[in-house]
């Protein structure tokens, strides 16, 4: 996928206006607070219709206006086409959007499946560091944009999840609703199997794409590996299988469930280990490998999107380039060199890389092309 055009209108503090990328890298350079990051929150909002940093579509609009537009014209699919996406959230008090793609209605799902972009940005650089939540959120949204039906299935375990965890603070008040667990018990291993095997598919493929990118970053002194981590053993196993494994650990772990009112068999406490050598990134990495291991996983991520679409992905680096040192910088650009690449930073910069691409200046909002090669 490229973009072509892309308009705004009322969207967070940008001036109505319009920019025309390239179709190689594209800088936004600006002070901060100016509106480099909104405008890569565009792009994204464009490719899935919510945000990337969790914001409400109400807080999407700008401060002095009622609704918000954008509206981007990109090439995908081998064809030109084009989406709108209106946010009206006055009405009714509620939010409200409406997406057209090439004029005609469509969800947010069928967004995603016709668009691609990867985004990269400062908070990721902590996905090693951080708690196993983290972790999981990464791993979902990047199936979820590459498989449609995923983000529906994560829907409905959560529901479901939410459902038992309700009933299991119940029980001990109505001891004949014990009966009723079951029911829900089957219902979520299901669901919870389908997604496990989702996971581990997918980590198996990022696996390999990342090992070789990490290979690269360090020169080949560190292997980076990547496995599901959940509680019981998953090797070789169908997602029915998956469910069959999952429902002993749940049935094993009811007395503790209903003394903590809380489910604690699934995926939604599993976890992604990263070993660099063989030890824990998590526990034993350097910062530089651990970031590193992000790097290497965000590319992969980049890469495997094409694979599995047949469409290279947008790459958005917000403020990225900043936090990493030289050698890795260097390795990002040319990797991402056969993208279409939207990178946010404070000064032009004096990198050759940049330079070969379109460069916007962003002012209060305000967006200039300032050059073009
Ligand atoms: N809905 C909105 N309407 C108007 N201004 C907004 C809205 N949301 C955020 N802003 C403003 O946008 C600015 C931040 O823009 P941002 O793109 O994050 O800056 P940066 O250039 O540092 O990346 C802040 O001044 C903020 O007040
Ligand atoms: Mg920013």
């Amino acid at each position: 996928m490229k973009l072509l055009k892309l308009n705004f209108k009322g969207f967070r503090n940008l001036e109505d206006g319009f920019i025309e990328p390239g179709e190689k890298v594209n800088v936004i350079y600006g002070e901060n607070a100016q509106g480099k990051t909104n405008l890569l929150e565009a792009v994204w909002v464009l490719c899935g219709a919510h945000s990337f940093r969790g914001a409400k579509d109400s807080e999407l609009v700008g401060f002095n206006s009622e609704k918000a537009r954008l509206y981007a014209e990109f090439y995908s699919q081998n064809r030109v086409q084009n989406v709108q996406i209106n946010f009206y959230p006055t009405q009714n008090k509620k939010d409200k959007k409406e997406i057209l793609i090439n004029a005609i209605p469509k969800s947010a799902a069928e967004l995603v499946e016709k668009t691609g972009a990867v985004v990269f940005s400062p908070e990721d650089l902590t996905l090693v560091k951080s708690g196993p939540a983290f972790r999981r959120k990464f791993i979902d949204s990047a199936i979820c944009r590459q498989k449609v039906k995923y983000a529906s299935v994560l829907g409905k375990y959560n529901k479901t999840l939410n459902q038992r965890n309700a009933l299991l603070k119940d029980i001990p008040k109505h001891r004949e609703l014990m009966e009723t667990l079951e029911i829900w018990d089957t219902a979520l291993c299901s669901l919870g199997g389908l997604l496990i095997k989702e996971r581990i598919d997918y980590i198996k493929k990022l696996n390999l794409c990342a090992e070789e990118y990490h290979d690269g970053i360090s020169s080949g002194r560190e292997v980076l590996k990547i496995t599901y981590d959940t509680n019981f053993e998953t090797e070789n196993l169908t997602s029915q299988q998956l469910a069959e494994e999952m429902l002993k650990k749940l049935r094993a772990g009811v007395k503790e469930d209903l003394m903590r009112g809380y489910t604690g068999t699934g995926p939604h406490r599993d976890d992604v280990n990263m070993e660099i050598n063989g030890v824990s990134a998590r526990n034993f990495g350097s910062q530089g490998q651990q970031r590193s291991t992000v790097l290497s996983l965000k590319l992969a991520e980049a890469r495997l999107h094409r694979e599995i679409t047949g469409e290279n992905p947008i790459v958005l680096l917000d403020d990225v380039l900043s936090e990493l040192d030289n050698s890795r910088q260097d390795y990002l650009l040319n990797k991402t060199e056969n993208y279409q690449v939207f990178i946010t930073c404070c000064e032009e910069s004096n990198k050759e890389q940049l330079k070969n691409g379109r460069i916007f200046k962003i002012d209060r909002g305000k967006v200039r092309l300032m050059s073009s090669l």
